[in-house]
């Protein structure tokens, strides 16, 4: 299977709202990730999308894909024709100041622990630079130790709670931070990781196909 990296779009949200239904106690409504999607200065939402064979043009490498997706993150970069493969799990952040706030993430239960989690992650810390931000952070309910774990590997640390932060329930978040994203430490994680995961994978390296807006 081969696992894709694309900007969420409006008519993605079926397929988003679906996964969040087998995620989640809530979910977004729709005006809430239309809101998001149109705010790409300060916030960014992809989603993985999966093909059981690569749907690119074979003549293009995953060495040459990735070099003109490092040339140039926000246009098109390589003919892959993977709009409207399926979703199998999406993720987004939000720029708050100068701290890149992980909004949501979520996978399909069918294709959970095979590393799209990370993939998703990946993609944001991408985003997280290209926003600017300085540091990551993000809240997760205490109780949820799968999640915790993912973000323990990318260097997230738990630094505080909030009570009773969860409505449906009452149940308590833990605050999670990272260290400055743009020190070495964190940048030779982030590489060891995804090195890491694509040697698993074996897929291409992260690539978006579409920009998250015209606007940009
Ligand atoms: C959290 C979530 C996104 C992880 O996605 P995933 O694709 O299964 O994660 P990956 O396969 O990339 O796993 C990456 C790491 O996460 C941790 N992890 C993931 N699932 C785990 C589990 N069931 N138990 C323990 N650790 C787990 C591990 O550290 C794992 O690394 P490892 O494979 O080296 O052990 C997924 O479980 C999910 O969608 N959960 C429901 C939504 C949710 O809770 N979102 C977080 C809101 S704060």
């Amino acid at each position: 299977m081969y696992f894709f990296i694309d900007y969420m779009q409006v008519d993605d949200l079926p397929e988003v709202h679906a996964i969040d239904g087998l995620s989640f106690p809530y979910q977004w409504s729709t005006a809430t990730y239309t809101n998001e999607l149109n705010a790409p200065h300060h916030s960014r939402y992809v989603v993985v999308r999966m093909s059981p064979q690569t749907p690119i043009n074979p003549d293009i490498t995953p060495q040459s894909a990735f070099k003109r997706f490092t040339n140039r993150w926000l246009r098109p970069v390589i003919p892959l024709v993977t709009h409207r493969l399926p979703i199998v799990g999406h993720a987004g952040i939000w720029l708050s100041l100068d701290d890149g706030h992980v909004t949501t993430i979520a996978v399909h239960p069918d294709y959970r622990r095979q590393g799209i989690g990370e993939l998703l992650m990946l993609a944001l810390i991408d985003q997280a630079y290209a926003l600017k931000a300085q540091q990551l952070t993000l809240e997760v309910r205490v109780s949820n130790i799968s999640a915790q774990n993912l973000y323990v590997k990318f260097g997230f640390r738990h630094q505080g709670e909030r009570k009773r932060y969860y409505t449906d329930n009452g149940e308590d978040a833990s605050i999670m931070w990272t260290d400055d994203i743009h020190t070495a430490a964190f940048q030779e994680r982030v590489h060891d990781l995804r090195q890491r995961l694509y040697q698993r994978l074996k897929t291409m390296p992260v690539v978006f196909t579409t920009p998250p807006t015209n606007r940009l």
